[in-house]
C-alpha cells in the first residue's frame, strides 16, 4: 500500500477501506508519511467528503494511535460534554460543578484555545495556582473525592489528532465535517467517559455557519459515539452572538462564578439558558431522568448554592486561589461607544472573537503568549436599546489597545 494508491482511489470517488485509513493515520503519526502527502489527502477529504464508514474508520484509527484512559476505578456513570467552540463559551466552567453537585462524576479532559474559540484549560489556568496537569491517580482521586476534575489532555491521548489538527490549521482543512467529527470524537472516546453531551455551535463565531451543517456534524458525531458504545446526545446552539457578557480567559471565569452565585447582573440570561439546557441534558443522560426532572434538579443546585460551593471545592482541589477570581483593575481599559441610537440587531461573534485575540486573550499560533486578563466586556447585547455615544463595550488588556481592535468591536454591533 502507498499514498499514491489512496490519492487515486479518492480522486475516482471510491471509498477508502479501513486498512487504507489505518495505514494513513499510523504512517502520518509515526512520521513515515510526510506533511505534503497528508495535506493532499486532507484537502481531498475537505473537498470530496467522506462516507459514514470512512469517517468511523478514521475516528477508530485516531483513537488507536495513542492511549485510551481507563476510568473504571471511578464509581458511577461518567459524563463528559464537548463544545465545538465559540466566543464567550464558558459553559464547561458552569455545567461541570452543577453536574458534580448532583452527585454525577465529571471526569473531563479539555483543550487550549486556538484562534477565536477559547479553551477551558486557558480559562482555568488564568486562576492563580490552579493546576490542569494532573497525574492519572490525582485525576481519578479528585473525581472520586469531589465528583469533578478537569485536566488538560495527556501527552499520548490521540497523538494522531495533535499532528493532524496542526496540519489542518495551516492547510485550510479545519472546516470539514468528517475531519471535525473524527477529531472531536476520537478525543472524547479516548477520554473514557460513558456518556457525552455535544454542544454544536452554529453561526458567525463557529466552524459551522448554518443550522443545516451543524445538524450534519451533530448526527455524524452521535452516530460514531453510539457505534462505539457511548450514550451521546447533541444540542445545536446559536453562535452568531457571543455567549454571556465576557470574552477573555479570566473575565469568563469571573462571569461563570458570578452566574453560579446567582449574580445575574454580572452575566446575561442567554448564558444561564444555555447552561441549563446543557446541564439538564448531561443529567438526563447520566441519571436516566426525564427533561422536567433534570431541569428542576439543575435549578435546585443553582438556587440552593450547592453548584457554587462545588465550583469553589473544585478550584481549591486543583490548587486554585479563589481570591484571584476577580477582575483586575490595573489594566488598560477603553470604552467603545455606540455610533448611532437604536436597537442592537446582532453582535457579530466572529469580529468580537478576532478583537479579543488581538487584545491578547487568544492565540494566533500555538506559540502565542496569552494575556489572561485581556478581553472584552459587552455592555449591550442583541435586543438592547442604546443611545448614540453610549458605551457598548469595554476592552481590557495589559498591552496597548489599538484603534483596530476598537473599530472591530464597534463594527461588530449592528444597530437597527
Ligand atoms: N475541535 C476539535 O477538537 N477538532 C476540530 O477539528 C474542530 C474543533
Amino acid at each position: 500500500m502507498n499514498m499514491a494508491q489512496l490519492f487515486e482511489k479518492k480522486k475516482q470517488g471510491k471509498e477508502l477501506s479501513q486498512a487504507e485509513i489505518q495505514y494513513f493515520v499510523e504512517g502520518y503519526t509515526t512520521g513515515s508519511i510526510p506533511d505534503y502527502q497528508a495535506s493532499s489527502l486532507l484537502m481531498a477529504i475537505r473537498l470530496l467528503g467522506m462516507t459514514d464508514d470512512e469517517t468511523f474508520y478514521l475516528t477508530k484509527a485516531m483513537i488507536e494511535s495513542g492511549d485510551v484512559i481507563d476510568l473504571t476505578s471511578i464509581e458511577g456513570f461518567k459524563i463528559d460534554k464537548h463544545s465545538t467552540g465559540g466566543v464567550g463559551d464558558k459553559v464547561t466552567l458552569i455545567v461541570t460543578p452543577i453536574i458534580a453537585a448532583l452527585g454525577i462524576p465529571v471526569a473531563k479532559f479539555s483543550g487550549k484555545g486556538l484562534g477565536i474559540t477559547g479553551g477551558t484549560i486557558d480559562k482555568l489556568e488564568s486562576i492563580r495556582g490552579l493546576k490542569t496537569e494532573l497525574s492519572s491517580q490525582e485525576f481519578i482521586d479528585n473525581v472520586n473525592k469531589h465528583k469533578i476534575a478537569v485536566a488538560g489532555q495527556t501527552g499520548n491521548l490521540v497523538p494522531a489528532d495533535k499532528k493532524l489538527y496542526a496540519l489542518r490549521d495551516v492547510t485550510g482543512t479545519v472546516d470539514s465535517i468528517p475531519l471535525i467529527a473524527a477529531s472531536i470524537m476520537s478525543k472524547k472516546i479516548a477520554s473514557g467517559a460513558d456518556g457525552i453531551v455535544l454542544d454544536v455551535k452554529c453561526g458567525s463565531g463557529a466552524f459551522m455557519k448554518t443550522e443545516q451543517e451543524a445538524q450534519v456534524l451533530a448526527d455524524t458525531m452521535t452516530a460514531i459515539g453510539e457505534k462505539l458504545g457511548r450514550k451521546v446526545v447533541a444540542h445545536i446552539s446559536d453562535m452568531d452572538n457571543p455567549l454571556g457578557k465576557m470574552i477573555g480567559n479570566k473575565l469568563e471565569v469571573v462571569e461563570a462564578y458570578a452566574l453560579l452565585k446567582g449574580h445575574m447582573d454580572e452575566t446575561h440570561e442567554d448564558l444561564l439558558e444555555e447552561c441549563t439546557i446543557i446541564s439538564s441534558l448531561m443529567y438526563q443522560v447520566a441519571a436516566g431522568v426525564n427533561e422536567p426532572e433534570a431541569t428542576a434538579a439543575v435549578k435546585r443546585v443553582l438556587e440552593d448554592g450547592s453548584a457554587a460551593a462545588k465550583f469553589e471545592e473544585f478550584i481549591v482541589a486543583q490548587g486554585g486561589d479563589l481570591d484571584d477570581i476577580v477582575q483586575k483593575d490595573t489594566m488598560n481599559k477603553v470604552a467603545v461607544k455606540a455610533p448611532a441610537e437604536g436597537t442592537i440587531a446582532t453582535v457579530n461573534a466572529l469580529l468580537i472573537g478576532e478583537a479579543s485575540v488581538s487584545l491578547g486573550a487568544g492565540r494566533l499560533t500555538k506559540e502565542s503568549e496569552l494575556d489572561y486578563d485581556a478581553g472584552i466586556q459587552l455592555l449591550a447585547k442583541k435586543g438592547d436599546h442604546v443611545c448614540k455615544g453610549e458605551a457598548i463595550a469595554y476592552l481590557y488588556s495589559n498591552r496597548e489597545i489599538d484603534e483596530e481592535a476598537m473599530d472591530k468591536v464597534q463594527k461588530a454591533f449592528t444597530i437597527a
